[in-house]
């Protein structure tokens, strides 16, 4: 065998499939054609299971959000997001679009309690759950108690991550994760503020936890 060549069989190639140039290259492209073709059909049967599946799914189809305690029945495409549902076609435009790629926080909304990246969740997959928005979180003309608490610490400059960081900020005190600032910051590090308005959100939390004097 040619120092330069490689047979994953153990077997000399045929001499048609040998490289005429000799060279390690001619042959493993010569062999990556015919291991292409021997792997061929199982990746074209997966496609056509992926396309069976699609064909289902397609289209505008129902789908019942419960947002802030009122059902909403909307027709969606099942590719929605619930950051583009909330916004594009219920008018809630108070959860933001940051990056669009569940890097920034901008997008979080509490779905059950729990916060989620809106932007990363598919619309559908929330059905029969309870959806919270920064838009629910005040009573009337009662802000929520971390709303109120932003504003007193000033937790904000230009306002775009906010509503993201309100309501993870709600969670992050349900949770219990407010025993010291290091605490805090670490299970807030999916929400970024580019304004820097870090030590003034901690202090908000802080106080609705009652955790006022705590230090990391
Ligand atoms: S917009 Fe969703 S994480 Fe940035
Ligand atoms: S207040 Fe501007 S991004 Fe946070």
């Amino acid at each position: 065998m040619h120092p330069d060549s490689f047979d994953p069989t153990g077997n000399d190639p045929p001499p048609e499939q040998r490289p005429n140039d000799g060279s390690r290259r001619t042959f493993i492209k010569q062999a990556s054609g015919i291991l292409g073709l021997a792997v061929a059909p199982p990746f074209v049967s997966q496609a056509e299971r992926l396309a069976a599946y699609t064909s289902k799914v397609e289209g505008a189809t129902e789908m019942k959000l419960k947002v802030n305690g009122t059902l909403r029945t909307l027709r969606l495409e099942p590719r929605v997001t619930l950051l583009d549902a909330l916004r594009e076609n219920m008018g809630l435009t108070g959860s933001k679009k940051g990056c669009d790629q569940g890097q920034c926080g901008a997008c979080t909304v509490l779905v059950d309690g729990r916060r989620v990246n809106s932007c990363l969740t598919l619309a559908i997959t929330t059905q029969g759950k309870d959806i919270t928005t920064i838009e629910g979180l005040a009573k009337g003309e009662e802000l929520h108690p971390m709303q109120a608490a932003f504003l007193k610490h000033d937790g904000f400059q230009c306002g775009y991550c906010t509503p993201g960081q309100i309501c993870s900020a709600v969670a992050c005190v349900q949770e219990g994760h407010t025993k010291t600032d290091a605490e805090i910051r670490e299970w807030m590090s999916g929400n970024l503020c580019r304004c820097g308005a870090y030590p003034n959100i901690v202090a908000a939390i802080k106080e609705v936890a009652g955790k006022g004097g705590s230090k990391s």
